[in-house]
């Protein structure tokens, strides 16, 4: 018997901050009644909620922003860019997730493989994603819906619509969604699931309807120039360069070669979500076989949307006339179809109510599987003994982020879940390769190719990603990782139900 399964004497890898809980032990955990979560998805209800989750403000909004500022029709290829990046990484996670199915994604996956401490960064780090991302989905629904309150006639007073342009305003509308939300996913996976598949109906037919219906005003002048020429940055400050141009002595500029890349760090965030399939593996029926063909479907779906949608979108409209609020509705206006812009706007707002309900899963999950553990408190993963839902970790993280919500303008956040969730890709990419050498014998319903290559490369591809992302982006992320430190190293270590356990068995 291999060491991890905790026969031997206490190896160093059974002890301190890098002791390892078995994948037998994590799934062994999930097991416990009152720790257990009910057991009802298959493959489609995890595509559904890859599609659901993946497909948001990234495409919705964020297309048009970049087009405009950082690459122009170009987009296009950022969209390929962040895309290949995420297949690589989803290839780890799908290997990951078929083989340690429960609760948590990457954090189980690495608790099982790197140890604890590295398991509590990846937790800490995927909480930041999730409940920043859901934040962001949140701001960027409500304009959506005061922009269709408007057509309507109903005017919001600024106080309660939100930051803008340097204006403080509580985001009232962000903070109900999310609220909302909250209840929801309390009452139960059944609901949230079947309300979830409605939308991303919704979502999706209105996303062809960009592609299709736009494509018939696509004008071919619209494309030259296809890569606009090298701009240097105007007015910002140096830590709002790439930290790629700035290690690399390039003067920050936008557009270009090097403008792909950093667009595709920020269109990136349109691909957030297809991890979170992961995270809902132990509440699908055959996890082994249905989690990879729920992240790689979703994903591969995604990536020939968004594609298109970019292509039809900056061939409708000049990418420098394009709409930062929304784009692709804002195109329809402008070739004299309102009616259709209408409908887009209609869709979108009723799209980005699924992402953000998915976040708010996701992230009450890892928080869950993390207090379960015991790295934070216990109190948290106690599941309602009639919805079986961990409802006080959703309660807890629902009424967090309503509150960020109302509160936050959304770019920067934007680019603070890239960071966290591409450092989650590195740790996951690795975990596959020590997973691999320290437990061979473990049943994998799916084994990433080409180990240890693609791993590899999947490594690189998120760290240059990352290092597209502004200096700042790193400075406020490394902020929050510290805090992260000292959370663990006060309450998470003495805590830990792996650490207690071992202690008891003479190991620690
Ligand atoms: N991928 C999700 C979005 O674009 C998070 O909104």
């Amino acid at each position: 018997m291999s060491r991890q399964q905790g026969t031997g004497n206490g190896t160093r890898r059974d002890r301190g901050m890098f002791r390892t809980k078995t994948v037998e032990q994590s799934i062994q955990d999930t097991e416990d009644p009152e720790h257990a979560l009910k057991k009802s998805l298959s493959a489609l209800d995890l595509t559904v909620f890859g599609v659901g989750v993946v497909i948001g403000t990234g495409i919705f909004v964020l297309t048009g922003k970049i087009a405009k500022e950082q690459a122009g029709p170009a987009v296009a290829l950022s969209f390929v860019a962040a895309g290949v990046v995420c297949a690589l990484a989803a290839l780890c996670y799908a290997e990951f997730a078929s083989t340690v199915p429960v609760a948590g994604s990457a954090y189980t996956f690495s608790y099982a493989s790197l140890g604890e401490l590295p398991a509590w960064i990846i937790g800490w780090d995927l909480i930041l994603e999730l409940a920043l991302g859901c934040a962001v989905v949140a701001v960027g629904w409500s304009g959506y819906m005061r922009s269709l309150l408007d057509t309507a006639g109903w005017h919001l007073p600024a106080k309660l619509s939100g930051t803008q342009g340097g204006t403080f305003g509580f985001d009232l509308l962000a903070c109900i969604l999310v609220l909302a939300l909250t209840v929801i996913l309390v009452l139960g996976m059944k609901l949230s699931s079947r309300v979830t598949s409605v939308i991303v109906g919704i979502k999706v037919t209105v996303v062809l309807l960009v592609v299709i219906a736009g494509a018939f005003f696509i004008s071919g002048a619209n494309y030259r120039p296809f890569l606009p020429p090298t701009q240097a940055h105007v007015g910002e400050s140096g830590y709002a360069a790439p930290l790629s141009q700035l290690i690399f002595g390039f003067t920050p500029s936008n557009f270009g070669v090097m403008g792909i890349f950093a667009a595709a760090a920020v269109v990136f965030f349109a691909f957030i979500g297809f991890d979170i399939v992961a995270t809902a593996a132990e509440e699908t029926r055959s996890p082994q076989r249905d989690v990879p063909r729920g992240i790689l479907g979703s994903l591969a779906i995604c990536t020939v949307l968004y594609v298109a949608v970019s292509i039809v979108v900056t061939g409708m409209q000049k990418y420098s006339q394009l709409s930062t609020d929304a784009p692709l509705a804002d195109a329809f206006k402008s070739v004299g179809h309102p009616f259709y812009a209408g409908v887009i706007s209609f869709g979108a707002a009723v799209g980005l109510t699924s992402v953000c309900m998915i976040l708010l899963l996701g992230q009450s999950r890892v928080f869950f599987a993390m207090s379960r553990d015991g790295l934070l408190p216990q109190f948290f993963s106690r599941v309602h003994p009639r919805f079986g839902t961990p409802y006080r970790s959703t309660v807890l993280l629902g009424v967090v982020v309503a509150v960020v919500a109302g509160f936050t303008s959304i770019d920067v956040l934007a680019e603070l879940v890239n960071i966290g969730t591409l450092f989650a890709f590195v740790v996951v990419a690795i975990g596959v390769v020590l997973l691999r050498r320290s437990r061979p014998d473990l049943p994998r319903s799916f084994r990433t190719p080409l180990v240890p290559l693609v791993p590899t490369l999947s490594v690189l591809a998120s760290l240059w990603l990352m290092l597209n992302l502004p200096a700042e982006t790193w400075l406020r992320f490394a902020v929050w990782m510290v805090i992260g430190f000292a959370v663990y190293f006060v309450y998470g270590h003495a805590h830990s139900r792996l650490g207690l356990r071992n202690k008891a068995a003479g190991k620690d």
